[in-house]
C-alpha cells in the first residue's frame, strides 16, 4: 500500500521507524537540515509562528524556548498530533489536526511561517503558498526546507547509499519511494519550480540554501565525507512586502 504524506505516519510501524531514525545519532535532520533552518530563522523572539507539517512539534518547543510569542503547528497525521500535543502541554503552543491544503489560513496573522520537510508531500504548492502569503503580516517571513530535487527526481529506497541516480529531473510530479519499510508518495519539483512558486505567490525571495555539511556537526569523519557527496535538502526563505 502506498501512503500520502500524513497517512504514512499513521501506520504505527512507519511512525515508530521514523521516530527511531529521527532520534538516531548523526541523523541528517539534526546534522544538515536544522542548522540551516536556524541560520535562516535568526532571531524569533516575540514572533507569532505557524509551522506547517510540524510532526511531533519538538521544534515548536525549541522556538518557544528561544522566545517566540506563540506557536501553532499544523499536522495531518493523528500519531504526530498526539505526540505534538504531549510535547506542547503547558507551553504557549497548539497543534491543529488538518492537512496543509485544508487549513483555513487567517489573514495577516503571523510573523513567521515555517515548514520543515513537509512541502514535498504536496501535489500542488501554488495555492498553499498563496494562503501562506496572505496569512503573513506585512514583512512577515516564510522559510521552508524540502528534500532536495536531485533526490526527489529519482527516489531510491532508504538506506546508506554509495551511489545516486539523478534522472527524469524535468519531469515533475508524483513519485513513490520504499522508505523505512513502507511505501510513501512524494512530489518532485525542480529548484526553479520552488523558486518561481515563491515569486508567483508574491514573496521577495531572500535566500536559497542547500545542505552543505559543516564538519563540527558530525562526530564521524566518514559520515561527514559521505554528506559532502550530494545535497539532501533545499531551503528557501522569502518575505512578504512591507
Ligand atoms: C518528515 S516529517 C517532518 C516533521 C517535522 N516538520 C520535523 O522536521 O521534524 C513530515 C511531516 O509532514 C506531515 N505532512 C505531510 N503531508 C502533510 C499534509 N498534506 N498536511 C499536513 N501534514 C502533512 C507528516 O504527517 C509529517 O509529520
Amino acid at each position: 500500500m502506498s501512503y500520502n504524506g500524513s497517512d504514512f505516519y499513521d501506520n504505527d510501524t512507519n511512525f515508530e521507524n521514523y521516530m527511531q531514525r529521527r532520534q538516531g545519532q548523526e541523523n541528517a535532520n539534526d546534522t544538515l537540515e536544522k542548522p540551516v533552518i536556524w541560520q535562516l530563522l535568526g532571531d524569533v523572539s516575540d514572533q507569532l509562528v505557524l509551522d506547517l507539517g510540524c510532526g511531533d512539534a519538538g521544534f515548536g518547543v525549541e522556538l518557544l524556548e528561544k522566545g517566540c510569542a506563540s506557536y501553532v503547528g499544523i499536522e495531518g497525521s493523528r500519531n504526530m498530533v498526539k505526540a505534538a500535543s504531549n510535547n506542547l502541554a503547558g507551553c504557549n503552543g497548539t497543534v491543529v489536526h488538518t492537512r496543509l491544503e485544508d487549513f483555513t489560513y487567517p489573514r495577516d496573522s503571523y510573523d513567521l511561517v515555517l515548514s520543515r520537510l513537509a512541502i514535498h508531500y504536496l501535489q500542488d504548492i501554488e495555492p498553499v503558498f498563496q494562503c501562506i502569503y496572505q496569512s503573513l503580516k506585512p514583512s512577515g517571513r516564510f522559510v521552508f526546507s524540502v528534500e532536495h530535487p536531485v533526490i526527489t527526481s529519482t527516489l531510491q529506497p532508504s538506506g546508506t547509499r554509495t551511489n545516486w541516480v539523478v534522472d527524469n529531473y524535468f519531469i515533475e510530479g508524483y513519485r513513490e519511494q520504499q522508505w523505512l519499510g513502507g511505501t510513501v508518495h512524494k512530489y518532485h519539483r525542480t529548484v526553479e519550480d520552488y523558486f518561481r512558486a515563491m515569486q508567483k505567490a508574491g514573496f521577495i525571495v531572500e535566500q536559497l540554501r542547500e545542505s552543505s555539511p559543516v564538519r563540527e556537526h558530525f562526530i564521524n569523519e566518514e559520515t561527514y565525507e559521505r554528506r559532502r557527496r550530494i545535497p539532501l535538502f533545499l531551503f528557501l526563505a522569502g518575505r512578504k512586502s512591507a
